[in-house]
Parts: C-alpha cells; sequence; structure tokens
C-alpha cells in the first residue's frame, strides 16, 4: 500500500504539471482529491491493514494528501498570477499619454449674437420684456393698427393654430401692447426677444423660424431725434464705432413715420459687392415713432406720450457678421457649422 501511496503522489505531481488553466486544474482536483480518487479509496481500505501497519501507512497517506493539497494550491496561485501578468502585458497603459480632450458645449451663434445684443440695451438702460409665443390675432395684428382683412396683413404670412384666433406670433411687436398695458403710464424702455413665426418658403435669407429683438421707448416728448440717436449708437457698439448709418422711408402699420436702418457694408466699406448687393448698404431693422393707435391700445394718451420702436433679426445679423451665407444652418443642427463658433 505504501508503493501505491509513492506512485499515487509521482503521477498526481507529474498531472499537476501539465496543468495549464483553471478548467483543468478542478478536473485534476476532482481526479486526485475528489471523493472517488484513489487516496480515497486507499484511506477506507486502512480498516483492512493489520492493526500494527495502520499508523505508518495512515500517516503516510495524510502526508500524501497535504502534499498534493499544497501542491494545488501552488498551481493555482502560479495560474493566478500568469493571468494577471498576461492581462497586464495585453491591456497596457501608457500613463504618459496626453488624454484625449472631452468635447466642450458651446453657445449657439444665435445665443452668442443675442446675448451681444442684450448687453448693449442694457447699458443703455433696456430692460428685458418676454412675453408669449402663442398669440391672439387682436394682440399680433388688431392693436397694433392692423385690423382683419387689411391688406398688410400681407406683410406676415402666419401659421394658425386650430383654436380661432389663435396663432403662433409673427413678430415680436404683440410684446409692446402687453409691455405697454402692464406699465402705463409709467414711462418704458424695455427690449422684447424672442422667436418668431411665418409660414414662408424657407429659403437662404428667409426661415419659418428665427428671433426678433423688438425695442420700446415710451415716454414724454420722445422724438424721432432720439430713435435715431439711440439707434446710432447701437450700430456703434454692435458693429464698429466708425460705422456709418442710413435710414430709409418704410411703411409699418404700427409706427408713424417708419424706416428702416442700413449700415454701411463691412466687407467693403460701401464700394459694393456680392453680400450687399452691390448697394455698399445692409439692411438691420425696422423701426419708427409709436403709431398714436398703438399707444392708445397699449393705455397712453397719445397727446401726452410718445415713443420709437423697432425690430431687428439677429440671425441676419449674426449672416453679416459672420459671413453666413445661409439663414438655413441655424436649426440645421449640423456641428460641423456650430463648433465654427
Ligand atoms: C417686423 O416684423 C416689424 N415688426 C419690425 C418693427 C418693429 C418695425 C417695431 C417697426 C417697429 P420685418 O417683417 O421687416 O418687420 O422683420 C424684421 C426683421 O426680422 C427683418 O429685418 C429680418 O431681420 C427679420 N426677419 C423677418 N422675416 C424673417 C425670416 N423669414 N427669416 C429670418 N429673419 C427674418
Amino acid at each position: 500500500m505504501l508503493e501505491r501511496l509513492e506512485e499515487l503522489e509521482r503521477k498526481a505531481l507529474v498531472d499537476l504539471e501539465g496543468v495549464e488553466s483553471e478548467g483543468d486544474l478542478n478536473a485534476w482536483k476532482v481526479k486526485y482529491l475528489g471523493r472517488s480518487a484513489e487516496l480515497s479509496t486507499i484511506l477506507a481500505e486502512l480498516r483492512e491493514l493489520p492493526k500494527a501497519d495502520r499508523p505508518s501507512v495512515g500517516r503516510r497517506a495524510n502526508q500524501v494528501k497535504t502534499a498534493m493539497e499544497q501542491a494545488l494550491e501552488a498551481k493555482r496561485n502560479a495560474l493566478k498570477a500568469a493571468a494577471l501578468e498576461r492581462s497586464l502585458k495585453e491591456e497596457r497603459l501608457d500613463v504618459t499619454l496626453p488624454g484625449r480632450p472631452i468635447p466642450r458645449g458651446r453657445l449657439h451663434p444665435a445665443n452668442q449674437t443675442l446675448r451681444q445684443i442684450y448687453a448693449i440695451w442694457a447699458q443703455m438702460g433696456f430692460q428685458i420684456y418676454l412675453s408669449r409665443d402663442v398669440e391672439t390675432d387682436d394682440y399680433n395684428f388688431g392693436l397694433l393698427n392692423i385690423p382683419e382683412h387689411h391688406p398688410a396683413r400681407d406683410m406676415w404670412d402666419t401659421f394658425h393654430t386650430t383654436e380661432p384666433g389663435i396663432l403662433l406670433r409673427t413678430h415680436t411687436s404683440p410684446g409692446q401692447i402687453h409691455a405697454m398695458r402692464e406699465r402705463a403710464p409709467e414711462p418704458i424702455r424695455v427690449i422684447l426677444p424672442g422667436m418668431c413665426y411665418r409660414y414662408e418658403q424657407a429659403t437662404a435669407r428667409y426661415e419659418i423660424q428665427f428671433n426678433q429683438v423688438e425695442g420700446l421707448a415710451v415716454g414724454h416728448s420722445i422724438t424721432f431725434a432720439d430713435l435715431k440717436g439711440t439707434l446710432n449708437d447701437f450700430a456703434r457698439r454692435m458693429f464698429s464705432p466708425q460705422v456709418r448709418t442710413r435710414f430709409r422711408a418704410s411703411h409699418f402699420p404700427f409706427t408713424e413715420p417708419s424706416a428702416e436702418m442700413d449700415i454701411e457694408c463691412f466687407l467693403c466699406n460701401g464700394a459694393g459687392c456680392s453680400v450687399c448687393r452691390r448697394s455698399g448698404w445692409l439692411e438691420i431693422l425696422g423701426c419708427g415713432m409709436v403709431h398714436p393707435v398703438v399707444l392708445h391700445n397699449g393705455g397712453y394718451d397719445p397727446q401726452m406720450f410718445s415713443g420709437f420702436a423697432f425690430g431687428m433679426g439677429p440671425e441676419r445679423i449674426s449672416m453679416l457678421k459672420h459671413g453666413i451665407e445661409d439663414i438655413r444652418h441655424f436649426w440645421a443642427n449640423d456641428l460641423r457649422f456650430l463648433e465654427q463658433f
């Protein structure tokens, strides 16, 4: 029996040397240390030996068992160490490499221009007044001196809702009435920014949704000279201190007189180029003195109060400043465009 034990130990240890995976190791354990392993059989057979031989054979059997268990543990540790070594080699991490840059968000170009516009008007003492995108027909047109069926309504192609008399505002001018009705008879100096919506064919210069920044000043003895001076000051702060401006007569039903303001084309300095269509001038806003009917609808006595108003398109201003050739880029969400700003 001692010989069987010697042979068993030798064979088990030779076998163990050939083991290379966790799976093989478990199989080895079942084969040599499991319940039906040869060692268990030998231990069971001890009872059949002469009494005198039992202690020495028993001792030897236990030694073999311990040797096999120790060898198993050593092999398990060796396999683990080898696996670790392998994974370290395969997934080697070079901590000296520079990190991957994290993509940073940025302000949308329309918001960049809007913030610049807000800052300039804030410096001139104008507060921001927000009014709603969904309006009544009355606020968008009627109260602004554009009665139903008046041909001037054709200037604004309108998105109507299924609710009669409810529409998406076509301009920020209805905010004038909200601001006046809230503040009358106090003087007013506000800008009214926001999205506007028009049922138009989208082209390089016309979008179906775009921002406007409206301005409104109401007080005693405000004149057209105040309007010109204030807008000239805005243009100098927005574009350059040397920028030249001109006012052209125009027509809006809610202002009288009405005008459009141009700035000298800063790309060709007035010489004429493709951006200004050879005219040397770029239109940036519509404006005028608040019509007496509108002042009255807002709760001010036109005999005692006067005011000026203007409305500009920040996307059009961004296009001029950055040489953007198509307004549809603004809401197309193409990162190749947005990442340039
Ligand atoms: C108006 O909407 C007037 N409410 C402006 C105004 C306010 C005049 C107060 C007098 C007093 P107009 O339709 O021209 O005017 O639009 C004003 C500006 O909005 C334009 O100069 C342009 O910059 C911008 N805009 C108008 N339509 C579009 C469009 N479809 N896409 C992009 N920008 C537009």
